[in-house]
């Protein structure tokens, strides 16, 4: 097993995963990807920055044992706690439990949940530094990047920066390389994408953790998926600075209008809402659920500063075009939890509730009671779904 010096002292002791084509049974990979792990070797002090899924521990510690041998580890930095980076601790800590294992508060929380043993720890504060003898760790947190756990840790002298998930990519290079310029490939497609599935709910977060970054010089972005950057550094950073970017201010309040109408009243109904809202000074962005491009949805959920659904019953719950929608809420950085629903239903009804019940689960806000009628609305239904409107608007303008 070949391992990657990145600068003296300094050695990748990854995995490659070529087979993977969807990583953690949800985000598409196009070539699989690495589980990337480094080891740091100080005057006093050796470290392990991060580890790899235990099902490729074999390959992993033949890697790692190609440096050193595991009871010559010190301390274990863990930047983030998920399976596919911390997987190989506790086999380690079997190893040699005088490793001590530097992390967030939060992931030390979790690695014991994990775990479910004591471990010789430290939680580390943001900033805190580590001396390894003629080498300096520091930790930064970065919240949310992508686990609430997460931080960056910065080898001063050498300038390189372990980034953990951010910056990464689900690329998994030919045996024997990591470095980015050596890869005759396009990654850049990759790391877009691992942005838009993995990092893109946490836009906020990555501008806090970018804004850290400012004063910080770095020669080298060691991800913990795919490539290592040793060019384009800069450039990957404005890439990132851009994918997180606050949306631009709107021109009035702008309201997504999400429709479902399989029998007609309830578009019928949003025309009357959406002239409503119009009256209010609000932009109304109609999609329809059954012709939904994902992308332009999760662009205005974005951009929008509430969302409104009209749905309809169908066998006792909304139909499944509106589920695969409301699916594509969390996958992004909402700018507005507020939100207003209203339907249409044969003999039950159930659908209203329903979608006010996975809004509310996702921590929206509803701008009022829910509005459904029977077949065709009366005008006191008509009246209600007007009212709702009237009441969304208020809060935005309120806001
Ligand atoms: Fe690569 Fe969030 O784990």
């Amino acid at each position: 097993m070949k391992t990657i010096e990145l600068t003296a002292g300094v050695y990748w002791v990854g995995v490659y995963d070529h087979e993977l084509r969807v990583f953690d049974e949800l985000y598409p990979t196009q070539s699989g990807t690495t589980y990337n792990s480094y080891l740091v070797k100080g005057g006093g002090k050796t470290v392990l920055v991060d580890t790899a899924e235990e099902h490729f521990f074999t390959e992993f510690l033949s890697r790692v044992n190609s440096v050193c041998a595991v009871d010559d580890i010190d301390i274990i930095i863990s930047n983030h706690t998920e399976h596919d980076h911390s997987g190989s601790i506790a086999r380690l800590l079997e190893m040699n439990p005088k490793i001590e294992v530097y992390c967030t508060k939060a992931a030390e929380k979790f690695l014991q949940q994990q775990m479910n043993r004591s471990f010789n720890s430290h939680s580390i504060k943001d900033g805190e530094t580590l001396d390894l003898g003629g080498r300096t760790l520091q930790f930064i947190v970065a919240p949310y990047l992508h686990w609430p756990d997460t931080m960056f840790t910065y080898l001063q002298e050498d300038q390189l920066l372990f980034s953990c998930d951010a910056f990464g990519a689900h690329y998994c290079p030919q045996e024997g390389q990591i470095f980015c310029d050596e890869i005759n490939g396009d990654v850049q497609a990759d790391l877009k994408l691992y942005f838009d599935t993995i990092v893109r709910p946490f836009k906020k977060n990555v501008r806090e953790a970018i804004a850290k970054l400012a004063d910080i010089p770095v020669k080298m972005i060691c991800p913990s998926h795919g490539p290592v950057r040793r060019q384009d550094i800069e450039q990957t950073v404005q890439d990132y600075q851009l994918w997180s970017q606050q949306p631009q201010p709107t021109q009035g309040r702008r309201v997504l209008l999400l429709e479902h109408s399989p029998h007609g009243t309830v578009r019928k109904m949003g025309d009357r809402v959406t002239h409503a809202l119009q009256a209010r000074g609000c932009t109304v962005i109609r999609l329809s659920a059954i012709e939904l491009d994902d992308q332009q949805f999760q662009h205005e959920l974005e951009r929008c500063d509430a969302l409104m659904i009209g749905v309809a019953t169908i066998n006792r719950d909304a139909g499944p075009p509106v589920w695969k929608a409301l699916a594509l809420l969390s996958t992004v950085t909402v700018k507005n939890k507020l939100a207003a629903v209203y339907g249409a239903y044969g003999w039950s009804g159930e659908a209203v509730k329903l979608i006010q019940g996975r809004l509310l689960g996702l921590r929206y806000k509803l701008a009022g009671e829910g509005v459904r009628w029977q077949f065709t609305p009366t005008q006191d239904d008509i009246d209600h779904c007007l009212q709702l409107a009237n009441d969304l608007a208020d809060l935005l303008h309120a806001s």
